[in-house]
């Protein structure tokens, strides 16, 4: 197998705040292989968007890698300066779509001039060349190519997270991270943009990270992904492992929480509460709270992510009870089954 892309090595993320700081992050790990679309699980708050941003040095001001490294290529990229991760990084290795890209255009420039500075700044294609390809991507997300020459402010909130796509793909990225891209736009368009990210795919060397909250988006387009809760990696695998046969308990629950497409019939289970947004030093398991199953040694340590013995070898679950969850999560099933037979 080719040498990850990425890897996200014991990361800890924190905001810098007027109290305690926010540790957004902790502690996670996970690698994307050369020609491999990630998945990131996790309901609001769990550090998504912290991790995506964190990989092109683009955190928030107050924000920062307190520990651990993320490795793209083999080089710390902690180890780039600003100026090094804006000229060989950002936009021609890496690409991020942020979520609610909205105001991440910059007004004052036509798409076209945005589009034809980073040709200049990355690459060797001539104008024309440029102002071609950027076009065939207006047509992929569904913009009319006239509009190539419009400023940001001139199109809808959707247009302009369909405009951000384009740029995003427009070098040819070798990395996308994709945070919830299709959220803003209607069912139709996120089919057909879901579909040429799948296309890409086939076509060219790209390595994907896809942040949703959808996991039946992670189900159509992954090949492995990470379950995130309270900044914590809680489960990573083969979306086959995770999605099949998972065993971490927030996995399980967040499985049975979101309608999957294969059984329109399965009936819904709730998670209670919300991930805690943590300002003490995070020792302990960050789902024990809301964890049916938790003991006491749960709020005494942080669990380590260990292999799983289900599935094929890549899995791995952060949680002490992994090997009882198979049986446990029968009985929690079986008990969402009956709770809702007596509610219809
Ligand atoms: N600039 C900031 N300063 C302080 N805290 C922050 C900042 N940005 C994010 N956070 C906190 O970090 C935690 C993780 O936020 P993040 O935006 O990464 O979550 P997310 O998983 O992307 O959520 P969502 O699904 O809603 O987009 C949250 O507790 C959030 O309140
Ligand atoms: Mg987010």
């Amino acid at each position: 197998m080719s040498d990850p892309i990425l890897e996200i090595d014991g990361l800890d993320i924190h905001y810098e705040t007027k109290g305690e700081p926010v540790r957004a992050v902790t502690d996670a790990t996970f690698e994307i292989d050369q020609g491999e679309y990630y998945g990131l699980v996790g309901e609001s708050g769990s550090g998504k968007s912290t991790l995506a941003k964190s990989i092109i040095g683009g955190l928030d001001r107050n924000g920062g890698v307190a520990g651990g490294e993320i490795r793209y290529k083999g080089t710390p990229i902690q180890d780039y300066s600003e100026t090094e991760l804006s000229e060989k990084i950002r936009w021609k290795e890496i690409s991020l779509i942020p979520q609610g890209s909205m105001n991440s255009l910059d007004p004052i420039m036509k798409l076209s001039d945005q589009a034809i500075e980073l040709a200049q700044t990355h690459t060797d294609w001539d104008k024309e060349e440029a102002l071609d390809r950027f076009k065939d991507l207006f047509e992929v997300v569904g913009l009319p190519e006239e509009r190539i020459n419009d400023y940001p402010h001139q199109f809808s909130g959707g247009m302009q997270q369909r405009a951000i796509i384009a740029l995003a793909l427009f070098l040819e990225p070798s990395l996308i991270i994709a945070d919830e891209p299709t959220t803003a736009l209607d069912v139709i368009m996120q089919d057909q943009i879901l579909k040429y990210l799948d296309d890409i795919k086939e076509k060219e060397d790209v390595s994907m990270l896809m942040i949703t909250h959808d996991i039946s988006v992670v189900f159509e387009t992954c090949d492995s992904m990470s379950v995130l809760h309270g900044g914590q990696v809680a489960e990573s695998g083969s979306v086959e492992n995770v999605f099949d046969m998972p065993r971490h308990p927030y996995s399980i629950m967040l499985k049975q929480a979101f309608p999957d497409i294969r059984f329109p019939d399965r009936d819904l289970g709730i998670i209670e509460g919300q991930p805690p947004q943590l300002r003490e030093e995070v020792s302990y398991c960050t789902f024990a709270d809301r964890c049916p199953w938790a003991e006491e040694a749960c709020r005494e340590a942080a669990p380590p992510l260990v292999e799983s013995d289900v599935g094929d070898t890549d899995h791995e679950v952060g949680c002490i009870r992994h090997d009882e969850m198979g049986e446990l999560a029968s009985e929690y099933l079986d008990s969402v089954r009956e709770e809702s037979t007596v509610s219809d």
